[in-house]
């Protein structure tokens, strides 16, 4: 099949891209806008293929797209391209709003345009698959609840209010206008090429840099922890297999307190490159606790059992096994990273005084 993968140079998108290259036979399309989160260097070892193609393309841009579309006759689209990080969408929510919500619709359209056009098995099989958050749900109130698919949406910053937002379109143009689209809400992504302002890359490099560890709040916020590449797994499973109109959960049932993943990547970085920064005895010293973010959701945690159920999806990763190949790799390729910080992305940016997430 002919894959349309938008935001496929960034963390997630770029794993479902190697993905699909390396585990399957189709032909990927990769439009992404290369904003400071796209980085072509994360496919470099698919880029060669001649399954995959690459536009730099802005999904707000509808002739672009339209343009695409014709000529790339994609069989599936996997939304993923977004402004991601919730720090950036307080500061900053505009970006948010235009592509989240505004190219979620022109892409939505161009969609719509596409599929009218189509016939046959190439009409029946079209799939858009929009790829979101659990943070849409906001805050689960009791430590023993969890997000379903059928939980009401709450979503409490810019970033998760604009994804929110972009799934209604997506569900609306399924119901009115009979577009075929599937949709999935993932917890918390970490593994490689993961870009350094998120929780887990931020304090493993500012770990190795002798740098503070900069904690929100009393760190206790929980997250539902997965794998990249057990998500990417999901996403193609989905995309290719869901019936039209479904919503799956995607979660790797590893709930962890904040501070509890900060201290068990000082353990690993203890184990794994004990040669720590002049005047540093242990990692762990440099753990500091800074002013939580406003409108900070507590806890998120999410009920993947209706995608195992319905279509045999399980994670291969623990979180002890997935982190551990996190630090490795974080370890042995300081050329992506290092390039990274040089370039427009730079850790004083986030700032020492605040944290990640
Ligand atoms: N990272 C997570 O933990 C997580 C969890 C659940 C869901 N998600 C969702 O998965 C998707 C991918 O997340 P990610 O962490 O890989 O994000 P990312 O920020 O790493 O990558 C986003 C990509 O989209 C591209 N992009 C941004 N604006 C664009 C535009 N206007 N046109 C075309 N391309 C554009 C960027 O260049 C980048 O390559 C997002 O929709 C996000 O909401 C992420």
């Amino acid at each position: 099949m002919n894959i349309l993968v938008t935001g496929g140079a960034g963390f997630i998108g770029s794993a479902v891209v190697r993905h699909l290259i390396n585990d399957t036979e189709h032909r990927v399309m990769n439009l992404d806008k290369l904003t400071y989160a796209g980085n072509t260097e994360s496919l470099a070892s698919v880029a060669g293929s001649d399954r995959y193609q690459f536009s730099q393309t802005d999904i707000c841009d509808r002739p672009a797209l339209d343009a695409l579309f014709a000529d790339f006759q994609p069989d599936i689209i996997m939304h993923l391209a977004a402004e991601s990080h919730v720090d950036r969408s307080i500061e900053g929510p505009a970006d948010f709003i235009e592509t989240n919500i505004v190219g979620t619709y022109q892409l939505l359209e161009a969609a719509r345009t596409y599929w009218g056009q189509l016939s046959g098995d190439k009409r029946a099989s079209f799939r858009f698959h929009h790829i979101s958050t659990d943070e849409v749900y906001g805050d689960l109130e009791g430590t023993d609840d969890l997000f379903t698919e059928t939980t009401p949406y709450a979503p409490s910053s810019p970033y998760s209010a604009s994804k929110a937002s972009s799934d209604h379109l997506v569900r609306a143009w399924h119901r009115t206008f009979g577009l075929p689209v599937v949709l999935t809400n993932c917890s918390n992504n970490y593994g490689p090429y993961h870009f350094p302002e998120k929780l887990i890359p931020h304090m493993i490099l500012n770990a190795l840099a002798g740098k503070a560890l900069p904690v929100y709040g009393k760190g206790n916020q929980i997250r539902d922890w997965l794998y990249v590449e057990d998500h990417a797994r999901a996403l193609v499973l989905v995309a290719t297999t869901a019936a039209v109109g479904e919503t799956y959960n995607i979660g790797g049932h590893n709930e962890k307190q904040n501070i509890e993943v900060v201290h068990t990547l000082c353990e690993l970085l203890e184990e794994l490159h004990p040669e720590k920064p002049a005047g540093i005895a242990e990692y762990k010293e440099l753990i500091t606790f800074v002013k939580d973010r406003p409108g900070h959701d507590l806890r998120y945690a999410i009920d993947a059992s209706k995608i195992a159920a319905d279509l045999g999806w399980k994670p291969q990763e623990t979180f002890e096994t997935g982190l551990r190949k996190t630090v490795q790799w974080y370890l042995e390729n300081p050329d992506w990273w290092q390039r990274v910080l040089d370039g427009d992305y730079r850790l004083d940016r986030i700032g020492e005084d605040k944290g990640a997430a």
